[in-house]
């Protein structure tokens, strides 16, 4: 279980289990060289508990690449609770898991991911300090998936302007697989603004609200990345694109919200090859870690986080502007960016 991909690159990676609650979770600190390792907590059901660690070891490595991206004094890390877990113990569980962060001492700082509510955070919260995503004081902080959806707007935008020279999103034709907390609200900004909306959803309900408030057309989960549109967004799990599904793509542009949306690197390959532009997903997501960092650290207004959320259309921008420059995938250019930045701090 412990030779795993990227493992040897973490500072700590910490297995806790808590009998009384059935709590079994890992925290992966990938890096505190800019700060805290601040990254969300995820609860999922796993086949077996290496593959959540794999998934912590992706997530918490991600983490720090994004948080130096968006230029946050913040390191990477990440949790992973392994699901399914006692409706009852719920509370008591995420209390347990609040007194494991509590024992980093604030190297690793928590807050929300899939599967894991504003009322998780608050049961964290009693428990330590360094968790985040739980108050939205003066409009800063609270559920992050709003803030990270803003982001992902903006990205969009950015990279439509990029691609297709186009300033407004009127009429724009956008795949949105998954409506969640974050897809669901990116639905909304896009509907807003006119764009005609595709979503696939494994919740049929959640589906449903989502076509009902937005216009949106539903199609089988299987349709949905091939959709004829000009712009896919994966925003449910990992693993989205990978080599077979980047090669029947009818979109110009990948942009969604998903970590780890690249299977691996030989997909990004063929969406180059195939002209397609593709957002780096950790480069677009950072609305929410912008929002509970600030949250976090303090000092933050509403108008300045959203100011900083905004920030991430002209990063990305100039970003795809310099990899078309270099003859460079996006991807590669900003996970060398990203590794600059963390490998000066860690020298300072
Ligand atoms: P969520 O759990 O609220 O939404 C995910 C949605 O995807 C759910 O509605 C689920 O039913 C659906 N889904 C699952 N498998 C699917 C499939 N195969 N096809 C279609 N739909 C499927 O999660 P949330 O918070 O919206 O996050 C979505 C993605 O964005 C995740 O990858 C997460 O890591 C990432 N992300 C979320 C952030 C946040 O602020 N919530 C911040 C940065 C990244």
């Amino acid at each position: 279980m412990f030779d795993q991909d990227g493992y040897r690159d973490h500072e700590s990676v910490t297995w806790i289990s808590d009998a009384a609650t059935g709590l079994r979770a890992v925290i992966a600190v990938h890096s505190s060289a800019l700060g805290p390792a601040m990254g969300g907590c995820r609860l999922w059901h796993y086949d077996a508990p290496g593959a959540a660690l794999t998934d912590a070891l992706r997530l918490s490595h991600g983490m720090s690449l994004k948080n130096a991206m968006a230029g946050l004094p913040l390191g990477g890390g990440k949790a992973v609770i392994l699901g399914p877990v006692n409706d009852a113990q719920r509370g008591a569980l995420f209390e347990a898991f609040g007194r494991s962060v509590d024992d980093l001492s604030g190297r690793y700082v928590t807050a929300e991911d899939v599967g894991v509510s504003v009322a998780d955070m608050a049961s964290v919260a009693r428990r330590t300090r360094h968790v985040s995503g739980v108050t939205a004081a003066g409009g800063v902080g609270g559920d992050p998936s709003p803030f990270t959806a803003r982001g992902v707007l903006r990205g969009i935008e950015a990279a439509v302007q990029h691609t297709l020279g186009r300033s407004d999103l009127d009429g724009l034709r956008v795949a949105v697989q998954g409506v969640g907390h974050v897809g669901g609200a990116l639905c909304g900004f896009l509907a807003e603004r006119g764009a005609r909306l595709i979503v696939a959803d494994t919740n049929a309900k959640r589906l449903g609200q989502i076509c009902d408030e937005t216009g949106a057309e539903a199609v089988a989960l299987d349709d949905v990345l091939e959709a004829d549109v000009d712009v896919v967004a994966p925003c449910a799990l990992g693993g989205a694109i990978t080599s077979e599904t980047a090669a029947g793509l009818r979109a110009k542009i990948v942009a969604g919200a998903a970590n780890n949306q690249l299977a691996d690197p030989a997909a990004g390959s063929v969406l180059r090859k195939r002209g397609i532009t593709y957002v780096p997903d950790y480069v677009i997501n950072a609305g929410g870690i912008i929002a509970v960092g600030a949250e976090y650290l303090g000092g933050g207004s509403e108008a300045s986080v959203l100011a900083d959320v905004d920030a991430i259309g002209p990063r990305i921008a100039t970003l795809l502007a310099q990899a078309d420059a270099d003859d460079e995938a996006p991807e590669i250019l900003a996970d060398r960016r990203a590794e600059q930045i963390i490998a000066t701090a860690r020298k300072a």
